[in-house]
């Protein structure tokens, strides 16, 4: 009875792995801020429902929220995009699904990384498309040359996210550029999705959106403002690849048969997070003290790549068997990670999220000494 398209999405491996957890767990295996919301969103959020923002908003968003959005583009990566070619999602996760179901045929190929965050690959499926996953190096590198080799008629996308998750990775411009040029060349279109944008330490992010306007941008509140239950995220579409594709317009027309609008009094929130950075710089200089602890506690046990950016960190633990057993052992000692398997088809990596209290690493971490 369950139609195909839904046999062929399978349930994230990493709910499986935390129905192992118990109460008194450290939790590394966590996807979002352990921030709270900052006060001044919450109320500007009540202020909203106080003055009755409580009704559908516009299918495309509240316009002051996308205006705000162009000008942020425009001052911090000096990219234009129109508030008309901006539409507000329920967080990046619908913009994704809308960028994707809008753009992938049955039998279209969609080139992701080896390392991925989940959604992609079970969109692409839902969308009856197929995915190829181009290899990484150590550095989580990916060879220019192999992903040209890997385009053909049926290649449509690029589905490319720095900073990245599960790796931790920040590209470069030169890889940002080349990449762009390759959408030209090729004419592919680059689903870029940059949650992370701000989540950065030593190096810079640039968005392919900054070199082609063969990328649709996608992005949220969730990571930046902690703001993960608020859903609330936006697509952002150049105008030149808009008026080829018409692109928003259809993005809209299936958000207003499933979601209709992201909601009202939350995007009234979003606007306020935006005029101020103070929050993201405390939160961005905290996550690195944290970082810098964890990269140290694990570079003398494991394989392991010190993140550039978001608040992830992803060791190679085949020295000590698949990545599955590995995290059993992990979270039979307390210790909550994800195993690579749920990023892809590797089973070497663990992914732990260093989105937790500073104490609660430093015990992580003794414990990780001992049991390896
Ligand atoms: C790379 C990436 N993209 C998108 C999302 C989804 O974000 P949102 O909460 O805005 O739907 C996440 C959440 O973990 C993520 O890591």
């Amino acid at each position: 009875m369950i139609a195909k398209r839904c046999l062929n999405i399978k349930p994230s491996p990493i709910r499986e792995v935390f129905n192992l957890a118990n109460s008194n767990s450290i939790n590394l295996g966590i996807g979002e801020p352990d921030f709270k919301t900052p006060e001044y969103i919450i109320e500007a959020a009540k202020r909203a429902l106080d003055e009755g923002k409580t009704h559908y908003s516009p299918n495309n968003g509240i316009p002051e929220l996308r205006e705000a959005i162009s000008e942020k583009l425009k001052k911090d990566y000096n990219i234009e995009v129109s508030c008309d070619n901006i539409m507000i999602t329920c967080g990046a996760s619908e913009g994704l699904m809308l960028a994707i179901l809008s753009l992938v045929d049955r039998g279209d190929v969609a080139i992701v990384k080896e390392h991925t965050f989940v959604s992609y690959n079970s969109l692409i499926n839902l969308a009856e498309g197929q995915v190829k996953a181009i290899s990484l190096n150590e550095e989580f590198e990916f060879d220019v040359e192999e992903l040209k080799e890997m385009i053909d008629k049926r290649t449509k996308l690029i589905i490319y996210n720095s900073p990245s998750n599960p790796t931790g990775k920040v590209y470069d411009k030169e890889t940002v550029k080349a990449i762009s040029e390759i959408a030209e060349d090729y004419n592919l279109i680059i689903i870029s999705d940059e949650v992370y944008d701000k989540i950065v330490y030593e190096k810079k992010h640039y968005s392919p959106l900054q070199f082609t306007d063969r990328a649709i941008l996608v992005n949220s509140f969730s990571k930046t403002y902690a703001m993960t239950g608020w859903r609330v995220g936006y697509l952002a579409v150049p105008e030149e690849l808009n008026n080829e594709l018409n692109l928003i317009d259809n993005f809209i027309k299936i958000h207003q048969y499933s979601f209709a609008c992201a909601t009202t009094f939350a995007q009234y929130g979003a606007l306020e997070a935006l005029k101020r950075d103070d929050f993201v710089n405390k939160m961005v200089k905290e996550f690195k003290r944290r970082r810098n602890l964890i990269y140290k506690g694990l570079k003398d046990i494991f394989n392991v790549y010190k993140p550039d950016g978001t608040f992830y960190i992803y060791p190679d633990v085949s020295e000590y068997g698949d990545s599955l057993e590995v995290a059993k052992k992990l979270i039979e000692n307390n210790i909550l990670c994800v195993p690579s398997i749920a990023f892809g088809n590797s089973n070497k990596y663990i992914r732990f999220s260093f989105a937790t209290k500073y104490e609660d690493i430093e015990k992580a971490i003794e414990i990780i000494k001992e049991l390896f």
